[in-house]
């Protein structure tokens, strides 16, 4: 299967321009985030569609000491649970099957080469995920949790919510990247927030300004031809 579109392609206004824009940052200027920036995006975000409008997100914000404190936490738990904490969801499924795999696999090798960093390289590489646990060093950590008793159409509306919050920052400046890896410090993240037991953690999302000079930036994923995923009928 050829993946030959770019993201990025170009579009000039509006929604197009933010949708193109923005892609997954994983390195950010020490530049912090005004309280009134992240104030406007998460007020718009509210507008997201849910079925129902049962609105099923909840959104943690953290910066400044109470950030330094949390990551400080984290570390902790890696040392005491380096393979990640117990609990944690499947990221991916097993078998993770085709074209699946090699969608996965494409964007991986793509990120380390990026970096200079070879397949054979396993060090190099496990340096770069546990990046995820510094939320890239972005000023910005936020975390999407859902009550426990929702279901698939809610997770989907969660999604749309974060994808809402992340093209809102693309108007204000900012850079962001979807982090799923926080499920693995699932723990720390419910201990050090107060999260309820009600509550479960989908993902976090490290957020700040683009450090547009560092390699990891560089790279840009591809997409399959719409012709693979998107039928047009009665045309
Ligand atoms: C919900 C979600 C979770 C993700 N989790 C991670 C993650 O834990 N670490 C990471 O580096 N990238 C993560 N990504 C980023 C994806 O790898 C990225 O979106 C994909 O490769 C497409 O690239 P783009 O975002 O630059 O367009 C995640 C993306 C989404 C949507």
């Amino acid at each position: 299967m050829s993946h030959e579109s770019k993201s990025g392609s170009g579009c000039t206004s509006g929604v197009q321009q933010a949708v193109s824009q923005r892609h997954s940052v994983r390195a950010f200027t020490e530049q912090g985030v005004p309280h009134s920036t992240l104030q406007r995006i998460f007020t718009a975000a509210a507008q997201a569609p849910s079925g129902g409008n049962l609105q099923p997100w909840q959104t943690y914000v953290l910066t400044g000491d109470d950030l330094a404190t949390f990551l400080q936490r984290v570390a902790a738990s890696i040392e005491q649970q380096p393979m990640g904490e117990d609990g944690a969801y499947d990221i991916y499924p097993h078998p993770l099957i085709e074209p699946y795999r090699s969608r996965r696999a494409e964007c991986g090798d793509d990120l380390y080469k990026a970096l200079g960093i070879e397949r054979e390289d396993k060090f190099g590489r496990i340096t770069q995920v546990m990046k995820n646990f510094e939320f890239f060093g972005a000023p910005v950590g936020v975390f999407f949790a859902i009550d426990k008793s929702m279901g698939r159409p809610q997770w989907a509306h969660l999604g749309m919510y974060i994808q809402t919050v992340m093209l809102l920052a693309i108007e204000e400046g900012l850079a962001s990247c979807p982090q799923e890896a926080w499920s693995m410090r699932h723990q720390t993240v419910r201990e050090h927030l107060g999260m309820p037991d009600d509550l479960e953690l989908y993902c976090g999302l490290a957020l700040g300004y683009e450090d547009v000079e560092h390699p990891i930036n560089q790279f840009r994923t591809t997409r399959v031809p719409i012709n693979d995923n998107v039928t047009f009928r009665g045309f």
